[in-house]
């Protein structure tokens, strides 16, 4: 079996990514963590890859002259790291069709919601105004479409009375770091 190898793009704190990165410390696992690129140089995940001895790189969109010139670039980065699979962890921003169908069928995401609810951002707030009795996380393929790709794999947790923002959230995280490594294994066993 060759390990497939995988870029993580990130914007933030990299939870989902050390997640990641921790599963692909198992022997036995069909993928490998090469290169976590950020569209952010002070992306706290940054620093934990770094320290995991993975290669990183970072890229602000704003220093480029179009999106399409940042999005190739990026591209150049991935390739220069001989990237199989593109795992979005956190990465916040919205990617144009190009890079998507560069990527397609390769590329996965973590969602915090059930998709197709709750597409976008504040998925946690909007479950809780609606009065939502269960809520979660999807991984799924990354099409064109915002959150709209075909789901891998889903996760469900409770809403429970009392829940904010940031305890429904805690709780739905769990899941994301216990899925998002599971889907990465399924979608790296199918390219074999
Ligand atoms: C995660 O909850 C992830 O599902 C979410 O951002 C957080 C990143 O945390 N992603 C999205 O909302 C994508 N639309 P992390 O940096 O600790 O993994």
């Amino acid at each position: 079996m060759s390990r497939k190898r995988v870029g993580i793009l990130i914007s933030g704190r990299g939870s989902n990514m050390s997640a990641l990165i921790a599963a692909a410390k198992a022997p036995d696992y069909p993928a490998e963590i090469v290169g976590v690129l950020s569209n952010r140089a002070a992306a706290p995940g940054l620093v934990i890859a770094a320290a995991e001895g993975i290669a990183t790189a970072s890229l602000a969109q704003s220093k480029f002259f179009s999106r399409d010139m940042f999005e190739d670039t990026m591209t150049l980065v991935l390739e220069s790291w001989e990237v199989d699979i593109v795992c979005l962890a956190g990465f916040m921003r919205i990617l144009g069709e190009d890079f998507v169908h560069r990527w397609e069928g390769r590329m996965i995401n973590i969602h915090p919601s059930l998709l197709p609810l709750y597409k976008g951002l504040d998925t946690h707030a909007r479950a809780l105004a609606d009065g939502a009795s269960e809520h979660g996380c999807t991984v799924h393929f990354v099409t064109p479409g915002l959150d709209e790709g075909e789901p891998i794999l889903q996760a469900r947790v409770p809403v429970l009375p009392g829940d904010t923002p940031e305890s429904l959230s805690a709780r739905v995280l769990i899941e994301e770091h216990r899925i998002y490594p599971e889907a990465l294994r399924l979608l790296a066993t199918s390219l074999q």
